[in-house]
C-alpha cells in the first residue's frame, strides 16, 4: 500500500490554515521537516497509538512523531520499558529507536498554530487515519492520548461519542466492521499534563499495565 494512502504527502491541500502554516515555518525554519508527519512501526502491529497532533519544535522539526517534544520523553520511555521498542531514544529520528508491535501516529499530521486543530481539520484528516486502522489486520488494542484523539478514533469508526466517554485509564470495547477493538484512554503526556500533576509518571504506567493486560486477552 502507498504510504501516502495512510499518510497526506507534502503535496496535500486540504487543511488551508495548516498549509499556510506549514509555508510559514519552512521560511522561518529551514532546517525542520516542516511536512505531514508520517507513523512510526508497521502496520502490522496489534497495537496503535494516536497522539494529537505535531509539536511545532518537536515532531514537525524532527519528522517523526513525540519525538523532540517534551511529550515524546514520557511515552518513548515507556514504550521501552514495556518491550514496545529497541534501541534508545535520543530524541532524534536517527537514534535507532524501533518499535516492537506498536504503531505511533497523530490524529493531525501537520502542526496546529498553538497545538489547537480545529474540528475541521481533525474530521478531514481523519480519513488517513481511517485507513490506517483498517491497513492494520491484527489490531487489537489503539491508545489514545487525550480526548482529542479518542473522539477522532471514534468518529473515523463510526461509534457513538456518548457511549464511550473518555476516562484517564479507561479500557472501551468497540465492535467494528465484525471485529472487536480495544480503546484505551489516557491523558495526553504533554509539558502542561505532566507538570501540573495532572499526568504523573505512575498513572502513565498504570495505563501500560492495562495495555499489555489487554493485549494478552
Ligand atoms: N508530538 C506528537 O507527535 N504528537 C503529540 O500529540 C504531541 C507531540
Amino acid at each position: 500500500m502507498s504510504p501516502d494512502f495512510i499518510c497526506p504527502d507534502q503535496a496535500c491541500r486540504q487543511c488551508a490554515r495548516l498549509v499556510s502554516f506549514l509555508e510559514k515555518n519552512r521560511k522561518l525554519y529551514p532546517d525542520f521537516f516542516n511536512a505531514p508527519v508520517p507513523s512510526l512501526g508497521d502496520l502490522d502491529a496489534e497495537l496503535l497509538i494516536v497522539g494529537l497532533a505535531p509539536g511545532l519544535k518537536g515532531a514537525n522539526r524532527t519528522g517523526r512523531p513525540f519525538t523532540g517534544d517534551f511529550a515524546g520523553d514520557l511515552l518513548y520511555g515507556h514504550l521501552h520499558d514495556f518491550g514496545f521498542s529497541s534501541g534508545t531514544y535520543q530524541a532524534r529520528p536517527d537514534d535507532g529507536v524501533r518499535l516492537i508491535n506498536a504503531r505511533l501516529t497523530n490524529a493531525v499530521r501537520c502542526v496546529p498554530p498553538e497545538n489547537k486543530p480545529t474540528g475541521e481539520e481533525v474530521r478531514l484528516c481523519g480519513q488517513f487515519l481511517a485507513r490506517e486502522i483498517k491497513a492494520m489486520p491484527n489490531l487489537k488494542v489503539i491508545l489514545v492520548l487525550g480526548g482529542l484523539a479518542h473522539n477522532a478514533v471514534l468518529s473515523v469508526l463510526g461509534q457513538k461519542k456518548t457511549a464511550f466517554k473518555f476516562a484517564h485509564n479507561a479500557l472501551h470495547t468497540l465492535n467494528w466492521n465484525g471485529r472487536t477493538i480495544r480503546l484505551l484512554d489516557t491523558y495526553h503526556t504533554s509539558r502542561y499534563n505532566v507538570n501540573t500533576g495532572k499526568l504523573t509518571p505512575e498513572m502513565f504506567t498504570a495505563v501500560f499495565k492495562t495495555l499489555t493486560e489487554a493485549l494478552k486477552a
